[in-house]
């Protein structure tokens, strides 16, 4: 059985924080920002919006976009690592929210993989014949465990959610290859910290391992897929720092054209990054139906997943 996308949705706040209101309260300055992560503005969630607010809104424009009923949804998986609290989890508010009487659902904790991760536990019930439907969110309220007084991690990061619907799709269409990764012995070069609860991070290392990691995983997909880096007509690497994307990119000998960038206007939504940069590329038509597509990313565990796609249903 093929399993693909059957909708999408994506949700940002509507409150814009540029380079020059970050300049207001830490050491830094457009000019730097700009040339060394590729940002210009990020959305942040005011307080009264939560994590599973933003994840409600975007479930529900993918669910419409499927053309179906929450009712019609099996599972909810949220990837988030900023969950509301740990329990009850993402998934099971949005589960009520939405009216998904008959939907099971549980948070995944891989970070800014974590949307690579449901994706592909999405399509293992699928093609298992257990779910017909699977909701798959990433969502982040990064702002809430941001340290805004450390300019190293402070500039880069911003909220939202992205969400798609997979469920059967037509032969020879839907995802066609996998790969996730995990290392745990890199975690400490990313981590929430326990006495603080704010993000910490070793940039020169995760960028490091990113530039490395992101080709690796990509090559491995397109190339169990049965294809080649010249054939992929679009790539959406996690939205981490446009050094890393271009990186990638050139590595890969794909296009500029054919690389999603929301880096610029959203900043680093973490689990959220990818899908609102696939629902974005979609809605905009810079992916059009049966285009072999590649989404990779990488993040705090250190983990990774890549996914090759033939688009469409
Ligand atoms: O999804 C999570 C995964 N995270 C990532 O992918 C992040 C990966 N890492 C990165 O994107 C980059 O390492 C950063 C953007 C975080 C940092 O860029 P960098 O080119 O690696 O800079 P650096 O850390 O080597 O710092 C260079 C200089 C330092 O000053 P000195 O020591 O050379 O005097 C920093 O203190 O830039 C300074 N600096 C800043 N200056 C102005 C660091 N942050 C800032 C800032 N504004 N916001």
């Amino acid at each position: 059985m093929d399993v693909g996308v059957l909708g999408l949705g994506h949700y940002v706040p509507e409150k814009v924080v540029t380079n020059h209101d970050l300049e207001k309260i830490v050491d830094t300055n457009d000019q730097w920002i700009r040339s060394r992560t590729g940002i210009e503005e990020r959305r942040i969630a005011e307080d009264d919006m939560d994590t599973s607010d933003m994840a409600l809104l975007a479930a529900k424009n993918a669910i419409k976009d499927a053309e179906l009923k929450p009712e019609d949804i099996d599972l909810i998986l949220v990837a988030t690592v900023t969950p509301d609290t740990p329990f009850p989890s993402v998934a099971c508010i949005i589960q009520d929210r939405l009216g998904a009487t008959n939907a099971a659902g549980m948070d995944i904790g891989a970070a800014c993989a974590g949307f690579m991760y449901g994706m592909v536990t999405a399509k293992q019930f699928i093609e298992t014949k257990a779910y017909k439907h699977v909701l798959v969110v990433g969502v982040e309220k990064l702002s809430k465990i941001t340290n805004w007084s450390d300019r190293g991690t402070c500039v880069l990061f911003g909220d939202g959610a992205g969400a798609a619907v997979l469920g059967q799709v037509s032969e020879g269409k839907g995802i066609l290859s996998f790969e996730l990764g995990a290392n745990g012995a890199g975690g400490k070069e990313l981590y929430q910290d326990k006495e603080t609860g704010h993000i910490f991070m070793n940039g020169r290392e995760v960028f490091k391992f990113a530039v490395r990691q992101m080709p690796e995983s990509s090559v491995n997909v397109i190339k169990d897929a049965g294809y080649k880096e010249e054939d992929v007509d679009y790539l959406i690497p996690h939205q981490a720092n446009i050094r890393i994307m271009e990186a990638a990119r050139q590595r890969l000998g794909i296009s500029d054209d054919k690389m999603a960038k929301t880096i610029k206007k959203y900043g680093n939504n973490s689990a959220a990054s990818i899908p609102i940069a696939l629902s974005e590329s979609v809605r905009d038509g810079k992916i059009k139906d049966n285009d072999l597509i590649v989404l990779v990313g990488f993040g705090g565990g250190l983990t990774w997943g890549a996914l090759a796609i033939r688009w469409g249903r």
